[in-house]
């Protein structure tokens, strides 16, 4: 009796919604047409890109990252067998495939050899350099975008693998403290941490927050990969008081940072910014840019030719870049890949003589040793990783950084979806990421007879232009004229112990 009513009250419902639907609701003409039905093309719809994710994807299709570097990822933060058995699934002779030219003499490994390579040292002149341990760290993603328990594991694992963490934009939390790791600040267009109330910068507080040991550098964010011209966006779902209080933003509302500094508009401007800041804290200063014009890198090169300031590092972002939330519009169209940006910024550096005066550090979809290897080749000292090291603390690439629903409590304020990353475990997966990448990189290296990460040059790279055709990156990205003076220049100070500094 109980389950006729039921049956009878949920087909009653489904009729009233079927009116609705096909009568008096106008917003939808699919509704309008076929209405209760179209229900399931939604479901599949929103079911789509899971079941291809699981089920339909080859190992190499999916994007942004295909399933055989996750699973390197994944295999390698676990500890767990990472070699592959039957040989590779890449297809060699397909165009856009890069090669690494091995040596007939490999430089021998140990079995249990430890390299002691270290990228330069940033900031010389500062009152305060600062010597990175590591070639790779991990990229800028705020507080905010992630979750607290995302920002300790990775600051926990950091910590013990000897890389260091930006903050992103969005200030320093307790929880990048508590790993210990070292810390590179942030100072995005909105200045979350160090602004006044009328958004300038507030020295005092930059000052206070620099001179805390943990905080070896400072990054100035001019542009982000996925999003050039764009500033941070928080969506209001994922401010919580905690986040309003550290920003110093209001919460109900989406926090959309300024797309550019206040303080300055050109090049000349940039680098007075650069040098005030150096000054106040002493320690190393550096800007975050995203590839553009050729003219625009070398004004940037001939700015740091004429004076006495540069900054002590440039992080070169490709537009490849991931992000918390971005406009597809900036995404998909605006910016260059890593590859055409750093290789254009170390020219234009080379040209007009300052490539010793800054580090260039790249970022752009890097996760493996392969990525690592290619983005020095082409002329970067060090990278810097943001999803690298997201799925080493178990991202899935669901693709909800935006939404505040993130399944695996990485990018979501949700108390109850964050309950399930556990920082202690995730610190030691963060770890173990970073062990094997060096692993890798160095594995690389000694393959082609090199020692040092410094000694990798775009003749070291190949790539497939079309099929039989290839190429070495020297011959399609070439070096300015004067590059082989400059490359002899590098190899001396690294057999000199100086590094490419
Ligand atoms: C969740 C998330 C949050 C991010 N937040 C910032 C940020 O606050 N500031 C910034 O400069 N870049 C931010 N980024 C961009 C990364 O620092 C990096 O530039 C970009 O993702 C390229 O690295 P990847 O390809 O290794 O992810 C964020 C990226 C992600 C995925």
């Amino acid at each position: 009796m109980l389950l006729k009513g039921l049956i009878g009250a949920t087909l009653l419902a489904l009729l009233a919604r079927g009116f609705f639907e096909a009568f008096i609701q106008r917003t939808s003409t699919l509704q309008r047409n076929f209405p209760l039905v179209i229900h399931f093309r939604y479901w599949l719809e929103k079911m789509g890109a899971p079941l291809r994710q699981y089920l339909f994807l080859s190992d190499t299709a999916e994007r942004p990252y295909n399933r055989t570097t996750r699973s390197w990822v994944y295999a390698s933060s676990k500890g767990e067998n990472n070699v592959i058995g039957f040989g590779s699934g890449v297809d060699h002779n397909a165009p856009g495939t890069v090669h690494l030219m091995p040596s007939l003499f490999p430089v021998r490994t140990e079995a249990d050899h430890e390299d002691f390579a270290l990228p330069p040292l940033i900031g010389k002149n500062r009152k305060h350099p600062y010597q990175p341990q590591s070639f790779f760290n991990i990229s800028g993603m705020s507080f905010g975008a992630l979750s607290a328990n995302a920002v300790r594991a990775l600051s926990g694992g950091a910590k013990k693998a000897h890389v260091y963490m930006s903050t992103g934009e969005g200030s320093m939390s307790p929880y990048h403290e508590e790993g210990g790791a070292d810390i590179v600040f942030q100072i995005g267009p909105a200045k979350f941490g160090v602004r006044s109330p009328d958004g300038a910068l507030d020295e005092k507080k930059l000052v206070e927050l620099a001179s805390r040991p943990q905080v070896k550098m400072i990054e100035i964010k001019l542009a982000q990969g996925a999003k050039p011209g764009k500033g941070g966006v928080l969506p209001k779902a994922k401010i919580t008081e905690e986040i309003s209080r550290i920003r110093g933003i209001p919460m109900g509302q989406d926090c959309h940072s300024p797309n550019t500094f206040s303080e300055f508009s050109n090049v000349k401007g940039l680098l007075e910014f650069v040098d005030h800041v150096q000054k106040l804290t002493g320690k190393p200063t550096g800007i975050k840019m995203v590839g553009g014009t050729k003219q625009q890198s070398e004004e940037l090169a001939q700015g740091i030719s004429q004076g006495e300031v540069s900054p002590d590092f440039i992080i070169v972002d490709g537009t490849e870049g991931g992000s918390g939330a971005a406009p597809l519009a900036l995404a998909d169209y605006v910016g260059l890949p890593l590859r055409e940006g750093l290789t254009q910024m170390d020219n234009a550096l080379r040209k007009y003589g300052v490539r010793n005066r800054t580090v260039l550090i790249a970022s752009g979809k890097i996760a493996t040793g392969g990525d690592v290897v290619q983005a020095l080749a082409l002329g970067a000292e060090m990278v810097n990783i943001a999803r690298g090291f997201l799925f080493s603390i178990g991202c899935i690439q669901a693709m909800q950084c935006h939404t505040n629903h993130c399944p695996t409590g990485i990018t979501t304020q949700d108390k109850r979806l964050q309950r399930g990353l556990d920082p202690a475990l995730k610190s030691e997966r963060v770890a173990n990421y970073a062990k094997n990448l060096k692993k890798d990189l160095f594995m690389m290296l000694h393959s082609c007879g090199l020692k040092h990460p410094g000694e990798l040059t775009r003749d070291h790279l190949t790539m497939v232009v079309a099929p039989g055709e290839i190429r070495s990156l020297r011959q399609l990205y070439p070096y300015p004229d004067d590059a082989e003076a400059v490359l002899a220049a590098q190899w001396q100070n690294i057999a000199r112990g100086e590094n490419a500094a």
